[in-house]
């Protein structure tokens, strides 16, 4: 079982109880796990918190609190006895806390100080307090100069008095998000993500003030160059403590050293110093001396180091240290290329946005699919075509007053003298004859066409471009059952396992006799009613336990003749629906209006 973190939704809790679930033994030490902490456990560059956990019959005095899959250990001095079971009293050290809390507030306030200063620089780490070194490490290079400009975002952003928000995640909706990831996200941990303002969200499982005005005053002291990587270094000031005791400053241990320290040292190895010192002074020289390499300036006097009598190493060691620093800096100053940043191809990239099919297209390549099963081949015809194969040929003469339904787009063309005029195809029972002549009039004849189809006809509930797939069979012996188990065969496959179909009858001129085809409701499975709130109510989906999707029947004669085909020895079944709704009632969708498809609004369509 692992830790409740409760510091992650109140870093201001002081207090709290909670139950133990295990004891043991490290190290010397006692560690306790517990199923809900307000103990910061070391991490994210946060120090761990310290305090006292109080059961009935002893104390954990905590000095160190540390994350183990999942499980936060508390770890320190046992007084008394704990045991398994106990409730126990937890109080964190308060003052402690709210210095880390400063610290660690303040390293964001200072990331996005930096990124606004320098505009796609990429915060890569950084420590607010952990051995008492405060910095943010940065992946170009930042100099020494660039000081004030970063000072006065720092300002800017505190005295702005920006909200810190935080917000639980998921891996996936950071993702989702884009928000950037520039540490190694620990992904066995809760996620959460803190935002300064309206500022780009950062991944942070560490605690936080609540606004900037809270922060005590930030400085950033200086620029220090390590692995090619460029740290600030920052300090926060405790308006409330006192100039002597200073102790909630957070002093770096890289402050320059004063010149007294260097007193008891031997006159060569200063010497040796100031020169390299020198060479620091004039961007040239600095840029071309070879310092850290095998035969370089420092690597020579870091050699001297071991001749020293043992009581001056220490002060040399800290002089080196200074040393080494104030050459990364420089060199870093100067631009030169012997310290150009690099690259950590280890940092987890980004991932870009993958996109995926039109929910129409998805429906059609299903159709397809399903189709191409049993036997039927995808056909596309054009989409303008003649009236001959809109209208014509499909038992529907010039004149004829069942045209109107297709309420048609006529193309301004040169008419053929023998097909009619050019329309936009209304339908896709113009493939049907097609089809027929493709095959030179020979059946068998197994057709799935789907197309694009155009109407004059636009609202809420009909585009003026839509989608249809139309089937058609053609062979000896042709029957209704084979329509109606080709109607049952595809609302299974389509709409899932028991979903049924119905025939209705109707009127088309092209089909004798002609139906409209229904398929049974998969939300109240086919009832009309569905259990809500504990009692019986109406499906609102279907209203009657059915949706209507389009129409079919038998291949009429005279559309069998026109494609060349004998009816005295072939008959055949055609049907033909909208992709549009066939794909919506699948997907349970109530689309209000139907025009939203074709919108380009990403908000819905990523949803598909
Ligand atoms: N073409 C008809 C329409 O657009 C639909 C249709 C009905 C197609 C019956 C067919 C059919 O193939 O047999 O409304």
């Amino acid at each position: 079982m692992s830790t409740d973190l409760l510091y992650l939704a109140d870093s201001y809790q002081k207090r709290a109880t909670a139950k133990v679930l295990e004891i043991g033994e490290l190290q010397n030490q006692t560690f306790i796990i517990l199923d809900q902490t307000i103990f910061y456990a070391q991490g994210g560059g946060q120090p761990a918190d310290h305090g006292t956990i109080t059961g009935p019959q002893g104390q954990l005095e905590v000095s160190h609190v540390s994350y183990n899959g999942g499980q936060i250990q508390h770890k320190g001095k046992l007084s008394g006895e704990l045991h398994v079971g106990d409730t126990v009293e937890l109080a964190i050290d308060w003052p402690l806390r709210y210095t880390h809390m400063h610290l660690h507030t303040a390293g964001h306030v200072l990331d996005q100080a930096v990124k606004n200063v320098i505009p796609g620089v990429i915060g890569l780490d950084g420590n607010h307090g952990i051995n008492g070194k405060n910095y943010v490490e940065f992946d170009q290079e930042i100099t020494a100069d660039q000081l004030p400009a970063i000072q006065q975002e720092l300002d800017a952003v505190q005295t702005a008095a920006l909200p810190i928000s935080t917000e639980m995640v998921t891996k996936d909706e950071l993702d989702e998000r884009r928000v950037r990831l520039p540490f190694d996200l620990p992904t066995n941990k809760p996620l959460r993500i803190v935002q300064i303002g309206e500022y780009e969200p950062m991944p942070d499982g560490g605690t936080q003030l609540k606004t900037t005005a809270e922060c005590w005053p930030i400085t950033a002291t200086q620029i220090v160059v390590k692995d090619g990587h460029f740290r600030v270094l920052y300090q926060v000031t405790d308006p409330a403590a006192t100039a002597e005791s200073g102790t909630a400053t957070s002093e770096t241990k890289t402050k320059p050293r004063s010149a007294t320290q260097t007193a008891d040292l031997p006159d060569e190895f200063t010497a040796a110093v100031e020169a390299i010192r020198l060479t620091l002074k004039t961007p040239q020289v600095a840029a071309t001396t070879n310092y850290f390499g095998k035969k370089g300036l420092f690597s020579d006097v870091a050699k001297q180091l071991k001749e020293l009598p043992p009581e001056s190493r220490r002060s040399a060691g800290q002089l080196l240290n200074q040393l080494k620093q104030e050459i990364e800096q420089t060199v870093a100053s100067y631009g030169s290329n012997q310290q150009t940043a690099k690259v950590d191809v280890t940092l987890p990239g980004i991932k870009p946005k993958v996109g995926h099919m039109h929910p129409v297209s998805q429906a059609i390549a299903e159709i397809t699919q399903i189709f191409e099963r049993v036997g039927f081949t995808r056909v596309r015809y054009p989409e303008a075509d003649w009236d001959w194969y809109a209208f014509e040929s499909l038992n529907m003469p010039k004149n004829h007053p069942a045209r109107d339904e297709w309420e048609t787009f006529f193309v301004a063309a040169e008419p053929s003298s023998t097909k009619g005029k050019l329309v936009l195809t209304p339908h896709t029972s113009s493939g049907q004859v097609r089809e027929m002549e493709r095959l030179n009039s020979q059946p068998p004849i197994r057709m799935i066409n789907i197309a694009r189809c155009y109407r004059r006809q636009q609202d809420a509930t009909h585009t003026q471009m839509f989608h249809q797939f139309e089937g058609l069979v053609v062979d000896k012996g042709i029957t209704i059952q084979h329509l109606k188990g080709t109607l049952d065969y595809f609302a299974q496959e389509f709409y899932g396992p028991g979903t049924k179909s119905r025939i209705r009858p109707f009127h088309f001129q092209f089909t004798e006799p002609s139906f409209e085809v229904d398929f049974s409701c998969h939300i109240c499975g086919g009832t009309g009613e569905v259990r809500r709130d504990g009692e019986t109510a109406k499906c609102r989906f279907c209203k009657s336990g059915w949706h209507e999707v389009g129409g079919a029947g038998m291949v009429h004669p005279n559309v069998l003749k026109a494609g060349g085909i004998d009816p005295e020895e072939y008959t055949g079944f055609a049907f033909g629906w909208g992709v549009e709704r066939t794909y919506t009632l699948k997907e349970g969708l109530n689309i209000d209006d139907i025009r939203l498809l074709y919108s380009g609004e990403l908000r819905f369509l990523e949803q598909f």
